[in-house]
């Protein structure tokens, strides 16, 4: 319990793997005073790289010696690189496994580090070693699989797509849904008996390999980091969320593919909203799961290893306070799944050999590992469920929502003659490429004959697409694709080409570039990739309008200036002539008079750094 009153260690995780050395190096350059130990690697996490400042989020705030240190973390964060996450709640990611070509669905994703874990794991495992020149770094085809990111509420959803936006080399992979997980549609084929008397259920097409319910809980393991938590702690709270944690346990029970792996997670240490969830779900399943024991998976030990993240076993006992245990059972707050039977989800088994091995869930105390504490369960789906369960699961958590076709459904049309018009104005043989390795599709804001381009073209694995594709209208999919031409004209300016490149697709196209930034490739001089001495885009991203005149930049621009004065307003990209580093190039746009950069204002301080040096993170 003294625990609770220690500040909790800052922690966070890099990725991808190529930056790390250099990321860490520059962190430690700026960390002064205090010993440089103090940034140490978590070692059980061998994938992106996670690490611990033995200071809190409020220590790094005050701290005047640390405020270089901390500007960094938000200058990375910014861009995507890295992401601040309690160390206990970068584990359940690490028990999906992922591989290539999962399909993934985080069933309550925001505001969203986990999703960003699974996301970058999948889209590690789509690394192509040792690509070659001017092809992409990540397989984005039908085998590539997807991460789907699912939330009730809206705004925080928002949140979510926002902060993975900047993940660009991943983003293709992902899709957001909004559902409120109980009823996530459920792919499932209802068919008659022969004398059509009784209506069978068989799971059909399943989407989902891999599945992560983080549920809502009360939050009692995060007192370290919320002492509102703590203040509002109620014995009642946790009662009446078990039968959502159920119902949303049971409805990934149903969605995961045979040999599938589900992870149950909560920050509460509370035996209702975990041993008597996971073991409810074990019950009612009757076999179909089983729970797969922390012995399989080398990063945790229940020994003290070193090395490991130290875990203890899931309880198989509990105390229930039975008047509210009556109360609730009274109040007729059962499971929706289980409506019927009048299912007591609170209680503990009745023996210890009827406990379906519950000590193989795991439990992180804050004390041991100087952490918040956490629950997780990792369960396996070894055949299906029974019918007479899938029946009720699909029966009662099934959508009442009466569905508005016209505000739901995606509406997106690939867009191949768009797609040729806006790469010949640009004249860049790179962008043909984006085609043949994803997906390009345009939102359409009408349907049928209405349907048109809309306003913004997007880049989407094959894998996502074709999942999209399949669940026709069931998904309420609210975002997907990496957007990479925006439709902007200014009414000023009505003659110009609309189609603006933006500056996610000129990440994503700087794998294609390779090699091509480095000289000056005579190639690009006739298209709209502009080079530009490192002192003049310095200039043109510190100047208050992120921009210089067009005068000054043909005097800067070598060997190209009349072509490039000639060339027509629009969109263009820019690079940085000799530069390696990883924001070598960045989208921008021509106006009569001047160039400027469409830099977001939140990723400039990562352009600014880079353009400081070679020995930068980014370098
Ligand atoms: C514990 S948080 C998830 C944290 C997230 N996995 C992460 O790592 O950032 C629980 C989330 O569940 C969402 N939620 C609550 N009830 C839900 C429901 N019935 N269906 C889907 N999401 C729900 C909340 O909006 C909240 O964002």
């Amino acid at each position: 319990v003294q625990t609770l009153d220690d500040p909790l260690p800052t922690t966070f995780w890099v990725s991808p793997a190529a930056l790390v050395d250099k990321i860490v190096e520059e962190l430690r350059g700026n960390i002064r005073s205090i010993s440089k130990s103090f940034l140490r690697p978590l070692r059980w996490e061998t994938e992106f790289r996670a690490f611990s400042i033995n200071l809190s989020r409020k220590e790094l705030r005050s701290s005047s010696e640390m405020s270089h240190f901390r500007e960094l973390l938000i200058e990375y964060s910014e861009v995507g690189v890295l992401w601040r996450q309690e160390e206990c709640s970068m584990l359940p990611a690490h028990f999906l496994d992922i591989r290539q070509g999962d399909r993934c669905l985080d069933m309550c994703a925001a505001p969203g580090s986990k999703t960003a874990q699974i996301l970058a794991l999948l889209g590690e495992r789509n690394r192509i070693e040792g690509s070659h020149e001017q092809a992409l770094k990540f397989n984005f085809d039908e085998h590539a699989g997807f991460v789907l990111a699912n939330d009730s509420n809206c705004k925080r959803l928002d949140m979510l797509i926002h902060r993975i936006k900047n993940m660009t080399a991943y983003y293709p992979y992902a899709i957001f849904t909004n559902h409120d997980a109980r009823f996530f549609p459920t792919p499932l084929q209802r068919t008659f008996d022969h004398d059509r008397t009784q209506r069978r259920y068989t799971e059909v097409n399943r989407s989902f390999n891999k599945i992560l319910c983080d549920v809502p809980c009360t939050g009692d393991g995060t007192y370290r980091k919320n002492a509102h938590a703590l203040r509002c702690w109620n014995e009642a709270n946790a009662f009446m969320l078990n039968p959502l944690q159920l119902d949303i346990g049971m409805k990934a029970a149903l969605l995961l593919e045979e040999d599938g792996l589900m992870v149950y997670s909560t920050c509460s240490l509370n035996p209702i909203e975990n041993e008597a969830v996971v073991y409810s779900i074990l019950r009612l399943c009757q076999g179909s799961l089983v729970l797969v024991p922390p012995s399989e998976y080398s990063i945790v030990t229940l020994c003290g290893e070193e090395e490991k993240f130290n875990v203890r076993p899931g309880r198989s006992q509990w105390y229930v306070n039975s008047s509210l245990r009556e109360q609730y059972m009274n109040r007729g707050n059962f499971p929706l799944c289980c409506l019927e039977e009048r299912f007591d989800s609170y209680s503990p088994p009745q023996e210890e050999e009827d406990s379906l091995n519950l000590e193989n869930t795991m439990r992180i105390y804050p004390h041991v590992q100087n952490t918040g504490g956490f629950f997780i369960g990792v369960l396996k789906k070894v055949k299906p469920l029974p019918e007479r369960i899938t029946k009720v699961v699909s029966q009662k958590l099934t959508s009442q929502r009466p569905r508005d076709s016209d505000t739901d459904t995606p509406r997106f049309l690939r867009a191949p003659t768009l797609f040729r018009e806006i790469s010949q104005f640009y004249n860049i043989t790179e962008l043909t490429k984006l085609l043949s390795c994803g997906e390009l599709i345009c939102f359409s804001p009408g349907k049928g004959k209405e349907a048109s381009h809309g306003k913004k073209v997007n880049f989407v694995a094959r894998s996502a697409l074709e999942a999209i594709d399949r669940a026709g209208d069931d998904w309420n999919v609210v975002n997907f694709g990496l957007r990479i031409f925006c439709f902007d004209r200014p009414a000023k300016l009505r003659d110009a080409f609309p189609w603006r490149i933006t500056n996610e697709c000129v990440q994503l196209m700087s794998q294609l570039f390779e090699g091509r930034f480095n000289t000056t490739d005579e190639s690009l001089g006739q298209s709209r990739v502009i080079a530009l001495p490192t002192s003049v885009a310095r200039g043109m991203l510190l100047s208050p309008r992120k921009s210089i005149t067009r005068e000054r930049l043909c005097e800067m621009v070598t060997g190209s200036g009349e072509i490039f004065s000639a060339l027509p307003v629009g969109g263009c990209i820019f690079y940085l002539m000799g530069h390696s580093c990883v924001f070598r190039a960045f989208s921008g746009y021509l106006t009569t008079y001047s160039a400027q950069s469409s830099i977001p204002d939140r990723e400039l301080p990562a352009y600014l750094h880079a353009l400081r040096g070679e020995d930068h993170p980014w370098g």
